[in-house]
């Protein structure tokens, strides 16, 4: 165990965290993890163990409850942070506004007064693209760029801006001490190849992907498609697909930036988006998800759905340049190891 470096993975046990714990494993790092287990389950941590063939030490631990996650912070040497742990449901956010303020940026004031008291100064913070909004009102902004002005539509995103903002706040406070990844994801899709860990919804999934499954396991009778009538190539709308196992990597890319500043003495605090490149219709997807799954899964196409605009494509080339990380799966790769 000695001479490897440890880091808290808060949210460890979620959807894009466990891969992360994965590729941090595979990368010669140890994992402290902690989770409320609100969308997930303690089996996540049996089935991580068996991925990585070592036991991993976890905390069932709110991170709004301070004193809990403190114990954390004393029992362990803490070498950095990864971040995830938060509310995620953007319509639920629209209609518990109070909540999503108070648990995400609550966890996050938290955590940040822990790490500066026991001196942990390198945290990867998760983002999502969904910061900026509608780019498409923005000239020029398709495929969006890190300097797209934000402009979030929903609390989940707003929560997310307030975020970043306190860490560049904090960076400017003392500009040598502290070193910030900000990740902002695009739309993350597909499972680890092993099938053990990947998106487990529970209830109606929102999103394309695991809404497609749930209508191949028979649970839901058909995809309903929102809109055809969108300036694109077939009529239904783009976004960034980019597989969670690339999203994963990118985590380990940005801690090792981090860790290289460090050395060097050097605070810093930046953006990064991670996504694909690469924009996929709706329709795109829905091909590529029945040719995985081996057989058609019915659908109809139904008018737009309140919210989505017509295309959210990442610029990842600060990502590619700065860390070092390029996406090496598609769509079809996702869908494939969904279907297993
Ligand atoms: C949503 C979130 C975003 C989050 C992302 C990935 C919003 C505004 N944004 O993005 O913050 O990072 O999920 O978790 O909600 N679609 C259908 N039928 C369906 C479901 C979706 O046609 O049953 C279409 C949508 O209209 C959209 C595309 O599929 O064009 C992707 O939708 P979805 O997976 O929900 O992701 P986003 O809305 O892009």
């Amino acid at each position: 165990m000695s001479g490897r470096k440890t880091v808290l993975v808060t949210g460890g046990t979620g959807y894009i965290g466990s891969h992360t714990v994965v590729e941090l494993y595979e990368n010669g790092y140890d994992c402290i993890l902690v989770d409320n287990l609100h969308n997930s389950s303690s089996q996540l941590v049996a089935n991580l163990e068996t991925l990585v063939g070592e036991p991993i030490k976890f905390y069932q631990t709110d991170l709004c409850d301070k004193k809990g996650l403190e114990q954390v912070f004393r029992e362990n040497r803490i070498d950095s942070v990864i971040h995830f742990a938060s509310l995620k449901a953007v319509g639920e956010s629209a209609k518990v506004p109070l909540r999503y303020y108070r648990k995400n940026i609550l966890a996050a004031l938290n955590l940040l007064e822990l790490m500066e008291q026991y001196e942990v100064k390198i945290l990867v913070f998760a983002s999502s693209a969904t910061v900026y909004g509608d780019a498409t009102k923005q000239p020029g902004m398709i495929p969006i760029p890190e300097t797209c002005p934000l402009g979030p539509t929903n609390p989940y995103g707003s929560t997310k801006v307030i975020i970043e903002k306190l860490l560049h706040d904090l960076h400017i406070s003392d500009e040598k001490l502290w070193k910030f990844a900000i990740l902002r994801y695009f739309n993350p899709i597909g499972a680890h190849p092993s099938g053990l860990i990947g998106e487990d919804p529970s209830g109606v999934p929102n999103n394309l992907v695991p809404y497609m499954a749930q209508v191949a396991s028979g649970k839901i009778e058909k995809l309903r498609i929102f809109g055809n009538d969108y300036d694109t190539r077939d009529g239904t709308a783009i976004r960034d697909y980019v597989h969670v196992v690339d999203l994963a990597k990118g985590h380990v890319a940005a801690l090792r930036y981090l860790e290289k500043k460090d050395d060097e003495n050097e605070g810093i605090c930046r953006e990064w988006n991670l996504g694909s490149g690469t924009g996929s219709t709706v329709l795109e997807v829905y091909n590529a998800f029945c040719k995985a799954y081996g057989k058609e899964i019915p659908y109809e196409i139904v008018g737009r759905r309140d919210g989505d605009v017509i295309n959210l494509t990442a610029k990842i080339d600060r990502a590619v340049k700065e860390l070092n990380w390029k996406p090496q799966l598609d769509v079809a790769d996702a869908c494939e190891s969904l279907c297993r």
